[in-house]
């Protein structure tokens, strides 16, 4: 018999919750993330454990027939793939924030300044909406140090409890999207992988009835 395969984000801060939601719907996977898959036991599924910017192309090229993602990652790479349900944890925002001190009046502040982001079609886009040129600088992680080292003047990053901005002395002025953990869908998935996924769809359902 065929089994689903699901990607889930290899370490960050979806790894754990993406975890648990498969153990509450009684899910039990065999072995630690030491290994970069794993088979579940009672469930015909297979676990590999990606990095999240990778995951849009997995799911593109129908190497994986799922995943658990940030709907952030699949806004800024992959508008092509199917959300089939949104799972309710590891919420947060997309937002724009400036060094505290910055006086920032509007969007227009932001005209020929440098912004440091690690989603830069998300902020292309969301600058074009808004008819603004600026200059984008594309960082993988630790956004937040750029202002204070003095390479950029703005940046673009996750926000989730904003511990971070504050230790860096950046504040939000601006949301450019909201953000949860989805159950996504490879626009490649057989009919057999369907079936299974939907069977894990129903589970996911049941359980975030119960934790309402
Ligand atoms: C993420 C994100 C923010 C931070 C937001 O970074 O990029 O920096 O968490 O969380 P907070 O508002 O609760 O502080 P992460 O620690 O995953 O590291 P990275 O940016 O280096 O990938
Ligand atoms: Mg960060």
């Amino acid at each position: 018999m065929s089994k689903l395969k699901i990607a889930v984000q290899k370490s960050g801060r979806l790894h754990d919750d993406s975890m648990k939601i498969l153990k509450d719907v009684g899910i039990s996977i065999d072995n630690g993330r030491d290994q970069l898959k794993a088979s579940a036991k009672n469930f015909p599924l297979e676990v590999f454990y990606l990095r999240n910017g990778d995951i849009p192309q997995y799911l593109r090229d129908g190497i994986v027939d799922a995943a658990i993602i940030g709907e952030n990652v699949l806004i800024e790479k992959g508008q092509d793939i199917p959300i089939i349900e949104k799972l309710g944890f590891s919420s947060c925002r997309l937002s724009l924030a400036v060094p505290k001190n910055i006086q920032f009046k509007s969007l227009k502040d932001l005209q020929g300044k440098r912004i440091a982001t690690s989603y830069p079609n998300t902020v292309q886009a969301f600058l074009n909406k808004n008819q603004i040129k600026a200059n984008l600088h594309i960082i993988n992680g630790s956004v937040e140090i750029t202002p204070n080292i003095g390479l950029a003047d703005a940046i673009v990053d996750i926000v989730s409890s904003g511990s971070t901005l504050f230790k860096n002395n950046l504040k939000e002025v601006d949301v450019l999207l909201q953000s949860e953990a989805v159950l996504a869908e490879s626009p490649l998935i057989s009919n057999e992988s369907k079936n299974i996924l939907n069977k894990l769809k129903f589970r996911f359902q049941s359980v975030l009835k119960g934790r309402q």
